[in-house]
Parts: C-alpha cells; sequence; structure tokens
C-alpha cells in the first residue's frame, strides 16, 4: 500500500516537472535570442573571413558598373577622411593597440566580412574637444550634431550636463571626493527620487548595470527564490544573470528568457513558485522580442511592427497583476527610459507601477550613476530576526559627493520650467518630427523608414541589400555623429530645435541620396532577403570548412575572395 503511495507521489512529481519544463519551452521564444545556450554554441564556431578588395564591391554579385560606382564612392569617403580627421586618425593610431575598449567597438561597427577594409580606410572619429548643445566639435574641428546621446545621457543638452556638473561640484567643493560618509545634498536627491519614482525607498550605485544587480539580488533574498525572468531580447546591462547570450562566456543558470508580449509568459509565471523576479526594460516596446539592433548584424532592419502604447501598456498591467498574484518583484528597468520618456519616467508614461524601478544614465547629471528605489520591505538587507543573513551590496563610490551634487543639479532643474515645458506634448512633437521625414524618405523613394520610441530612434531599411551599415558613413560626411551601433539608434536630446531638426532631416535625405546614388542599394532582380541569408550562411560554411579542416594549418582566418571555394 505503502509503496503504491510512494509511487504515485513520485509519478505526480514527475508528471508536474514535465509539465512546467513543457510550459517553459512554450514560453521561449523561437529566435536565437531566446535561446541562450543554442546562440553561444553557434557564436563560438562561427567561422572569421573578410573580402578582398575585389569582392568587397560585389558581395551581392552587383555588376561591375554598380561595383565600380561602389569603389569611387568609398574611395570618395576615404579621401574625405584623410583631409577632414588627420589629428583624429593619428590619435586613433597612437591609442588603438592598447585601448582595447576601442578595439572592440571599431571592429564591430559594421558585419565583419567587411570590417577590415572599413577600419583600414574609414578612420578618424573617436576624438572629440568640444560639446555645446546638441552639437560635437572633434579634435580636428569639425562640427556634428549629435544623434549618440552619449549613450542616451544626453537629453537635455551638454550645456545642461555642464551647468550641472559646475554648480553640483560648488555644492560639495569643501567636502571634496570624501566617500563613505554624505554631503547633505543627498537628503535633497532621495526625496526627490521618492517622489519621482514613487517608492519608499533609495539605494545609490556606480552604473545601472550595478543598479539592476542590486535589484535582483535584493529580490532573491527576501523571496527565497532563484529564478529572474526578462524577456527575449531586452538589455540590461552587462552583469552575467541578465546577458544570458551571446557575449557571456558562462552559462546564466538562474535566468529564464521568456517571450515579450506573450500569454505564454504569463502561464510561466503563473504556475512556478521559484521565480524570485521580472525584469522589464520598457524599451522593449519598441521593438518587443528583438535584441538592441546594431549595424555590426545587419543583413536587413525592416520596420517592426508597431507596438501600440496602449497595447505595452496594457501588456505591463497583466505582468503587474501575476506578479502581484504570485508574490513575484516586478521590477523596471529605466536605466535608459527613465525621464526621457515623461518626467516620471516608464511608470507615468505607461501607467503601471513597480515594486522596484532601476534609474542611470541622465540621472547622474553627467557624470556615473546607477539606482535603485523600492518598496521598503523589498530594499532592506538585513533580518531583523537572524542577524547574519544579510543582502550584501557596496562600492566605494557609491554616493560620491559630486555626483550628488550634479545629481542635485539635475533633480532641481528637473522642476523648472524650461525643463518642464520640454515634456509637453514630447510624444506628438516626435511623432510629427518621424513622420515627416518618413514622407519625405517615401516622396523621394528613397529606401529607408524611421521607427521611434519618442525621441529614441532606429533607421530600418526597406529593401534587400548587403551594404544598409555603409549609411552610418554617409550620415557621417554630412555632419551627423553617430554612436558605434551606427544607424541602429540614433537618440535626440530634446532641446533639439525646429530649426536643428530640419538641418538634420536635410542632411539624412542628402546622405541617403548619396548612397543611392553610389550603388549600394542596388535591387538586382534576384537580391531577395532571403537570397542574401543563403549566400551568407554559404560563405560560413565555406570558412569554417577551410579553417576546421586542412585550411587551419595554413591559416586561422580565412580571406574570402569570392571564388567558389
Ligand atoms: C536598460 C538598461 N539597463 C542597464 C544598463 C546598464 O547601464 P550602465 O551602462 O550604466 O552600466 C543600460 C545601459 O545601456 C540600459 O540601457
Amino acid at each position: 500500500m505503502l509503496w503504491y503511495f510512494v509511487a504515485a507521489l513520485l509519478l505526480m512529481i514527475v508528471l508536474r516537472k514535465v509539465q512546467l519544463r513543457l510550459v517553459l519551452s512554450l514560453a521561449k521564444h523561437g529566435s536565437l535570442s531566446g535561446h541562450a545556450r543554442l546562440a553561444r554554441l553557434i557564436a563560438r564556431r562561427l567561422p572569421h573571413y573578410e573580402f578582398d578588395e575585389r569582392r568587397f564591391f560585389s558581395a551581392d554579385d552587383a555588376p561591375p558598373e554598380v561595383a565600380a560606382r561602389r569603389r569611387a564612392g568609398f574611395m570618395r569617403l576615404a579621401a574625405l577622411c584623410l583631409e577632414r580627421y588627420p589629428q583624429g586618425a593619428a590619435l586613433t593610431r597612437e591609442v588603438e593597440e592598447a585601448l582595447s575598449d576601442l578595439q572592440f567597438t571599431a571592429r564591430y561597427r559594421v558585419p565583419f566580412q567587411f570590417s577590415g577594409m572599413v577600419r583600414r580606410h574609414l578612420r578618424g572619429g573617436a576624438f572629440l574637444q568640444s560639446s555645446a548643445q546638441s552639437t560635437l566639435t572633434d579634435v580636428d574641428g569639425n562640427r556634428f550634431f549629435d544623434l549618440s546621446g552619449s549613450y542616451g545621457v544626453n537629453l537635455f543638452g551638454y550645456d545642461f550636463y555642464k551647468e550641472c556638473i559646475e554648480r553640483g561640484s560648488q555644492l560639495v567643493r569643501e567636502l571634496g571626493p570624501v566617500l563613505g560618509q554624505y554631503h547633505p545634498v543627498i537628503a535633497y536627491n532621495v526625496r526627490r527620487l521618492r517622489e519621482i519614482s514613487g517608492l519608499e525607498e533609495v539605494s545609490l550605485h556606480m552604473s545601472g548595470t550595478e543598479a539592476v544587480m542590486q535589484a535582483v539580488r535584493l529580490a532573491r533574498y527576501h523571496s527565497g527564490r532563484r529564478y529572474l525572468v526578462r524577456f527575449c531580447g531586452a538589455y540590461h546591462g552587462w552583469w552575467g544573470d541578465v546577458q544570458p547570450g551571446v557575449g557571456n562566456p558562462v552559462a546564466a543558470a538562474g535566468t529564464f528568457t521568456l517571450k515579450d508580449m506573450d500569454p505564454a509568459s504569463l502561464r510561466v509565471l503563473r504556475m512556478r513558485r521559484d521565480i524570485a523576479c521580472v525584469l522589464v526594460n520598457p524599451l522593449q516596446a519598441m521593438h518587443p522580442n528583438s535584441s538592441a539592433p546594431a549595424d555590426s548584424g545587419l543583413l536587413n532592419r525592416r520596420p517592426p511592427a508597431a507596438v501600440e502604447r496602449a497595447a505595452y501598456a496594457e501588456w505591463l498591467r497583466q505582468l503587474r497583476a501575476v506578479c502581484s498574484e504570485r508574490n513575484i518583484v516586478l521590477i523596471f528597468d529605466e536605466v535608459f527610459v527613465g525621464f526621457r520618456l515623461a518626467a516620471g519616467g516608464a511608470q507615468e508614461y505607461f501607467g503601471v507601477r513597480a515594486d522596484m524601478v532601476t534609474y542611470g544614465k541622465t540621472l547622474g547629471g553627467g557624470l556615473p550613476i546607477g539606482v535603485v528605489c523600492g518598496r521598503r520591505e523589498l530594499m532592506k538587507r538585513y533580518r531583523e530576526e537572524r542577524p547574519a543573513d544579510i543582502c550584501f551590496a557596496r562600492g566605494t563610490f557609491n554616493s560620491h559627493p559630486y555626483v550628488m551634487g550634479a545629481m542635485h543639479e539635475f533633480l532641481r532643474r528637473l522642476e523648472s520650467e524650461p525643463i518642464r515645458s520640454m515634456y509637453r506634448d514630447l510624444d506628438a512633437l516626435w511623432e510629427q518630427r518621424a513622420r515627416r521625414l518618413n514622407e519625405r524618405l517615401r516622396a523621394e523613394q528613397l529606401p529607408l523608414q524611421i521607427s521611434h520610441l519618442s525621441s529614441i530612434w532606429t533607421v530600418n531599411y526597406l529593401q534587400p541589400s548587403r551594404y544598409h551599415w555603409m549609411f552610418q558613413y554617409y550620415l557621417r560626411a554630412e555632419g551627423l555623429a553617430l554612436s558605434w551601433v551606427g544607424t541602429a539608434r540614433l537618440i535626440f536630446s530634446l532641446n533639439y530645435t525646429d530649426a536643428d531638426f530640419a538641418a538634420v532631416s536635410e542632411r539624412i535625405l542628402s546622405a541617403a541620396r548619396a548612397m543611392q546614388r553610389d550603388g549600394w542599394w542596388w535591387p538586382g532582380a534576384a537580391l531577395t532577403e532571403r537570397a542574401i541569408r543563403r549566400r551568407v550562411l554559404r560563405e560560413l560554411l565555406q570558412a569554417w570548412w577551410a579553417t576546421s579542416s586542412i585550411g587551419s594549418r595554413s591559416s586561422p582566418r580565412s580571406r574570402y575572395s569570392g571564388a567558389r571555394q
């Protein structure tokens, strides 16, 4: 009798585990971003190859006349770089051997097959001497409109941040860089952060990555549960547990990556008892389930299916409900979008409240920052009744007086009329600007279209090509500064005037016309997206064959000449 009972119990446990596994599998997105292990496995095996000069211009089998036009355009840009950026190029040469960060960003600006030639010819651009409002001036005196947005930090124009830093430094000068105790300015910062977030407590860190790390750690500590749920494609900084796929050398064993905006994910949250928290990056409203775009992986970037603000808000409401029901901590990662979408951040913009919110970037008034705001019982790092059971978090530079001073200025100015006025009709303004530019692109039959979430823009491409990434160099030639992810993210500061914006629009149009004239968007009849993908796959297999067997003995790299191997 007892045996029957034990056997039945075991069977029930096994069946439950199988059911949970199944429900989890159904909630994974079909793409590689949804399958971290597989993505890492493939990434580790992807062979390197690059095009020689001939193939560089005809990787899509364009006829010689088109390849010649491309070559002429490329060499014109190369000559422009030599002429315009001599000091920038010299400085790059001086440091690149020793500056790993620069090596990485330079290498991953464009698809790797093209990267070597681009780095040899289209040099310069990494060194700046000054900024003013929404413009940057490089060491050679070239002035650019800034579309890099300093990774999203620049929300109100560079002068605003210079003033925050200067005024903030004055406030704390007498104390100087004393750590471990606080300058009084912190009292105002904490009060304002509580008001803005609507949450009871605040902790201060040095970067967005650390803030996310601490929020998740606290959620695990208080819930006693292991798993963090993040959504497919969302970026939350570079801590291992929130970056389970490519880029992290080890598996993130305590992370589930689920489908965004999908009832299957709600089912997982409802069924499992081991989920500590759900981490949401509201920027994903722009492209649910897709990773942050970058030109380095660019084959084609089609406009994503539009997600209405109301639909994403509804998804957040559903998440809110299931998290409340199952005692799961709901964390909004507002490091990027906080203060950008609305003065009260994504919580205000989408009308949904989280249990914890992380902020960073612009909040430091131009200096490095990460902040966690949370409900009191979640923020506590110790237990009254178990003194040794603590949730440790430190950081030498946390609450650095100069950062607190600049943040104080940032938060104070946020209440001022000129800044408040920037938030008025913000969405309508950027919607109108994007629409107008899209209309002009359409009218001129240029194969581009902008998608955007307020002031965060992405350039999408309407026809297949292997060369869309070249567009970033045409934009630069027109005096537009982009970050190393290229046309994937154009980040505007809210102080862009109509005149500034009109100038940027003209430059985008002019760059697109030149790109088209130079033949990079050659519309070969057989050039479908599928054909391009197939072709890249074939090249990869050839390179893999060359490097994995006999070829690897003679050369670890493959230089793809285009000869069918
Ligand atoms: C949503 C989000 N979370 C976290 C981070 C990491 O912040 P940091 O680069 O300051 O570590 C970023 C950075 O881009 C981000 O966009």
